[in-house]
C-alpha cells in the first residue's frame, strides 16, 4: 500500500503536446499530415552511406562528451564563413541530443528559482516548461499580430533586477516572421549593462526567403558575448529524426553548461557525428536551402489561390500560416481538429503557442513535404 501519491507534478499545467495529439489525430484518420514540422522525403542517401561508412568501420562507441572535435571544428569553419564570429571548437561548441536539449540544458545551466524570463510569443512550445521546471517564471511578450512584429520598448518595460534570459526564436516557429538587423540592435541596446543572458534559437537558421539574411546573434558583438545559440543538423539536413545538434557560447557560459550537458546526456550518437565531420565541410548542402524551400513555399502558396483562407506571408522556417476566419468563427483547435476528421488535413492551431490561447483564427501548415503531398492538400483546402 502506497502512503499517498507517489507524484508531486513540477509541471502541473503541462500535458502532451500538440504536436504528438495533432500527429497521431492524423494517422487515425488517414490525414495528410502538414501538423508537425518534419520533411516526407528522403533526406541525403549519400549521408545516410556516409553514417553506414562510420558504423562499419566501428565508429559504434561512445564519443568524447562535448562532442567530436572534428565535427567541433568544422562547425567552427562554418561559423566563421556563414557569420561574423568564428567561436573556438575547443571550448565554445558542444554537440547535443537535438536543439531541445541544447535549449532546455541552457535554461538549466542559468535559470535559479525566482528568476524572470523573457519570451516572444506565439512562443516554440520548449521554452516555458523548462524555464518553470527550474523555479523560473516565464515572461511572455506578445507579437503583434499579423505580421508578428515586435515592440521593443514593451520589452525594455519588462526588464527588471530579476530578469536572467530572453529566449528568441529567428526565423520564428510558428509564426514564420525573421528578425531584422533593426531588432537585434534594439535587443543589444536593451541587455547593455545587464547580465542578462540571451537563449537564440537558431535551429531555421538556412530556411529564410526573398533574398533576407539570417541575422544570427553571432553577428552582434554585445549579444553574441551574453549567449548561448542553438541549431539542429535535424532541420538542415533534413532528417528530424536523427535528434542531433549544438551550442555555442562563450567559454565561460559552455564550461557551466558542460558541467550539466554531461551529467544529462554525456554525449551523443558517435557515427552521426562523425559522418556530420566531413558533410558540414559541402557548404553548397545548406546554402541551396533557401531557394529550395522557398520553391515548396511558392509551389504550396500558388496551389491555394483561390481558397477562402487568409494566406499570411512566410519569411522563414517550413511553415505556412493560414487564417480561416472567413470560413469559421469556430476556437482554432476545434476548428484544426474538425479539419483533420472532417477533410483529411491535419495542421497546428496558433493559439496552444500562447500561455493565455489567444486565437487569432490561424493554422500552422508545414511545407517541407513532396510537391505531391502540398498539391494534394492544397486542393482540399480550397474545397473548404
Ligand atoms: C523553433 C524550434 N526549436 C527547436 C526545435 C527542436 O529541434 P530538434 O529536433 O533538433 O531538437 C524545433 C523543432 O521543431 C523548433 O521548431
Amino acid at each position: 500500500m502506497l502512503n499517498g501519491s507517489l507524484i508531486n507534478s513540477k509541471l502541473p499545467q503541462v500535458g502532451t503536446t500538440i504536436f504528438t495529439i495533432m500527429s497521431k489525430l492524423a494517422s487515425e484518420h488517414n490525414a495528410i499530415n502538414l501538423s508537425q514540422g518534419f520533411p516526407d522525403y528522403s533526406c541525403s542517401q549519400e549521408l545516410v552511406e556516409l553514417i553506414h561508412k562510420k558504423m562499419l568501420a566501428g565508429n559504434n562507441q561512445y564519443a568524447p562528451m562535448q562532442g567530436l572535435l572534428s565535427l567541433r571544428e568544422a562547425i567552427s569553419k562554418k561559423m566563421g564563413l556563414v557569420y561574423e564570429k568564428k567561436y573556438d571548437a575547443e571550448t565554445e561548441i558542444t554537440i547535443t541530443a537535438g536543439a531541445t536539449q541544447a535549449i532546455f540544458t541552457a535554461i538549466s545551466t542559468i535559470v535559479s528559482p525566482g528568476d524572470e524570463v523573457i519570451i516572444f510569443e506565439p512562443a516554440y512550445d520548449c521554452y516555458a516548461p523548462a524555464i518553470e521546471l527550474f523555479g523560473g517564471k516565464v515572461v511572455p511578450v506578445t507579437l503583434q499580430f499579423p505580421n508578428y512584429t515586435i515592440n521593443w520598448q514593451e520589452v525594455a518595460s519588462l526588464i527588471n533586477t530579476k530578469t536572467r534570459a530572453i529566449i528568441i526564436n529567428n526565423p520564428n516557429n510558428p509564426s514564420s516572421s525573421v528578425f531584422t538587423k533593426k531588432d537585434l540592435l534594439q535587443l543589444e541596446n536593451i541587455v547593455r549593462n545587464t547580465d542578462i543572458v540571451i537563449i537564440s534559437d537558431e535551429v531555421y537558421e538556412h530556411l529564410i526567403f526573398d533574398g533576407a539574411e539570417h541575422q544570427s546573434i553571432a553577428n552582434f558583438k554585445g549579444l553574441a558575448e551574453r549567449s548561448f545559440v542553438v541549431f539542429s543538423f535535424g532541420k538542415t539536413y533534413h532528417a528530424t529524426g536523427w535528434k542531433i545538434g549544438y551550442c555555442i557560447a562563450p567559454k565561460e557560459l559552455m564550461n557551466e553548461f558542460r558541467k550539466i550537458h554531461q551529467f544529462n546526456v554525456f554525449c551523443v550518437n558517435n557515427p552521426i557525428q562523425q559522418a556530420l565531420a566531413e558533410y558540414v565541410e559541402k557548404a553548397e548542402e545548406y546554402l541551396s536551402l533557401p531557394n529550395f524551400f522557398q520553391e515548396k513555399r511558392d509551389f504550396f502558396v500558388d496551389k491555394l489561390i483561390g481558397s477562402r483562407f487568409t494566406i499570411y506571408p512566410s519569411r522563414g522556417t517550413y511553415f505556412q500560416l493560414l487564417g480561416y476566419e472567413k470560413i469559421s468563427n469556430e476556437n482554432d483547435v476545434v476548428f484544426a481538429e474538425r479539419l483533420i476528421k472532417e477533410f483529411k488535413i491535419a495542421s497546428i492551431p496558433l493559439s496552444v503557442f500562447y500561455n493565455k490561447k489567444e486565437d487569432n483564427k490561424v493554422l500552422r501548415f508545414c511545407f517541407a513535404k513532396k510537391n505531391e503531398t502540398l498539391l494534394r492538400a492544397a486542393e482540399i483546402l480550397k474545397s473548404i
